[in-house]
């Protein structure tokens, strides 16, 4: 049975949704945390919309037989899907809320009143348009630029963070967007990126950079207040961290450090999601 003490799960296409655990940890630091991340599949943001519905499929299977209350969708390429029609809205299946860290995102964007906005995120998420789409509706009147990057998720899940070769992929990215555009404010729009945000800060100093992390952090406090499920433990209280991987161990130490994520945890490598959620 599902009650406010049943553990909230995150999953990502690999280390990405720390940022989103960080903001948790933060806003709710006694709820119970399982993370799925899919390390050995990743990056998701460069496959097929079809190959990224079913290993994401797998992850919610999982935690719906892992009796979690609601799912943090901390990743943006997985969240676009949701909103494609191809796909049917799959995410409700599984008999739990699935929230979308892109809608998250976009309702904080359109409640700040930006003029126009940029956006880097993967290569799937740019081409789905979720971000201009999403922000549309809700204000017709703010323009999205979207910089697609193919490569910067993949050299983050390598776990050298100061390597050059994403120093030399950040200023890509920012050069192409902030040469074009006039923007002075950017969403992280891959959950990765924002594990780099005091190097894009020092890179643009004058751009303001949005974490969705924060927002989607926000979102799970006001759906489990909603529902009920809101655990309320004392400040202090700091709940557990259970973390997964279908890839290894050394990328979530460094991650985990970098974002300043202090309590304890547990982790589980090589964890194959097609099987454990068909038991
Ligand atoms: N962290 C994911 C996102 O927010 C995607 C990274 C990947 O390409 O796997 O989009």
């Amino acid at each position: 049975m599902i009650t406010k003490h049943s553990p909230l799960g995150v999953i990502d296409s690999g280390v990405g949704g720390l940022t989103t655990v960080a903001a948790l940890s933060k806003l709710l630091p006694g709820e119970n945390v399982i993370y799925c991340g899919d390390n050995g599949n990743a990056p998701y943001g460069n496959r097929t919309g079809a190959e990224i519905v079913e290993l994401t499929s797998h992850m919610l299977r999982y935690l719906a037989n892992r009796g979690v209350k609601m799912v943090a969708v901390a990743c943006n390429t997985i969240s676009t899907t949701f909103d494609l029609p191809e796909f049917g809205g799959y995410q409700d299946q599984f008999g739990i809320p699935v929230l979308s860290i892109v809608r998250a995102a976009a309702e904080d964007v359109v409640h700040l009143r930006y003029q126009s906005v940029g956006v880097i995120a993967t290569a799937f998420t740019i081409a789905s348009r979720c971000y201009p789409t999403l922000i549309d509706e809700l204000d017709p009147d703010i323009t999205v630029f979207g910089e697609p990057s193919v490569n910067l998720a993949a050299l983050i899940e390598q776990g050298d963070l100061t390597s050059p070769a994403i120093d030399a992929e950040v200023t890509s990215h920012l050069d192409d967007l902030l040469n074009a555009h006039a923007v002075r404010d950017i969403v992280l729009g891959c959950t990765h990126y924002p594990i780099l945000q005091p190097l894009f800060e020092a890179k643009a100093p004058h751009v303001a950079f949005i974490n969705p992390a924060k927002d989607q952090a926000r979102d799970v406090r006001l759906q489990l207040v909603k529902s009920g499920l809101l655990l309320h433990g004392s400040h202090d209280t700091v709940g557990s961290l259970e973390i997964n991987t279908s890839g290894t161990r050394p990328v979530f130490d460094t991650v985990l450090n970098e974002l300043g994520i202090t309590r304890e945890y547990t982790l589980t490598e090589h964890v194959d999601y097609s099987s454990v959620s068909a038991s």
